[in-house]
């Protein structure tokens, strides 16, 4: 008896190909993986929380009528660490008498490498978008519009004591606003070091 051969053409083959394509294709426009024909919502089948009543940075919040997302604290608030700082950005006259000298200590080379990179680390962090990393302007921001700040290593600022440029810091100077609110005083006090040294290179 003839052995009966059963071979599937090569049409048979494609046909499953073109009908997974298409079933993959049909998934990823429902899913939302595919947005190339609407931008309406998609159908979730597995939500992973990616649509959530919450506030985005840098999109304005339709919740509150200032569109702003996150609220101003109430008048004379006091961070659950630290303490208010007691002057405003026209005290600049009061800093010295009130604030006094750098509290932090780096005279020992240890102490000095710890405060320094804590300084820096804070610097970097809050600091550089306008001042930039080498403190002497032209931040990210300066290059999409914003004023560019003093150099502050040069002469003028070099010249302000600590106390003044812990005061800066804290309550800001004109269109700088203050950052007591959101950098612990330890760490302002560890970024008025790390800019003496920054001064230290001198202008370039
Ligand atoms: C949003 C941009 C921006 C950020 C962020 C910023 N600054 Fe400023 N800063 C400025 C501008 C602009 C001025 C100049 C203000 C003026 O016109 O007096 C300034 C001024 C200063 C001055 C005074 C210089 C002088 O001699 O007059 C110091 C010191 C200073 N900034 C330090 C800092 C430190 C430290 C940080 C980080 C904690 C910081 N700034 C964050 C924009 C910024």
């Amino acid at each position: 008896m003839e052995q009966q051969t059963h071979t599937r053409g090569f049409g048979f083959y494609l046909k499953i190909v073109i009908g997974l394509a298409l079933a993959g294709f049909i998934v990823g426009v429902l899913s939302g993986s595919i947005t190339w024909f609407s931008e309406d919502t998609p159908i979730m089948i597995i939500n992973d929380m990616d649509d959530q009543f919450k506030v985005k940075p840098q999109v304005g919040s339709t919740f509150y009528t200032d569109r702003k997302s996150g609220r101003e604290p109430l008048p004379n608030t006091v961070p659950i660490e630290g303490s208010a700082y007691p002057l405003d950005k026209p005290d600049f006259d009061k800093a010295d008498s009130l604030i006094g000298a750098n509290p932090l200590d780096i005279s020992t080379p240890e102490k000095r490498q710890y405060i320094l990179s804590r300084g820096k680390n804070r610097y970097e962090a809050f600091c550089t978008p306008c001042h930039n990393y080498d403190g002497q302007g032209n931040g990210a921001v300066v290059s999409r519009g914003f004023q560019n700040p003093p150099n502050l290593r040069d002469e003028v600022t070099k010249a302000k004591t600590d106390a003044h440029l812990f005061h800066i810091i804290s309550a800001g100077q004109n269109i700088m606003n203050g950052y007591a609110d959101k950098i612990k005083p330890n760490d302002r006090w560890s970024i008025v070091h790390y800019v003496r040294e920054m001064q230290k290179l001198g202008v370039k």
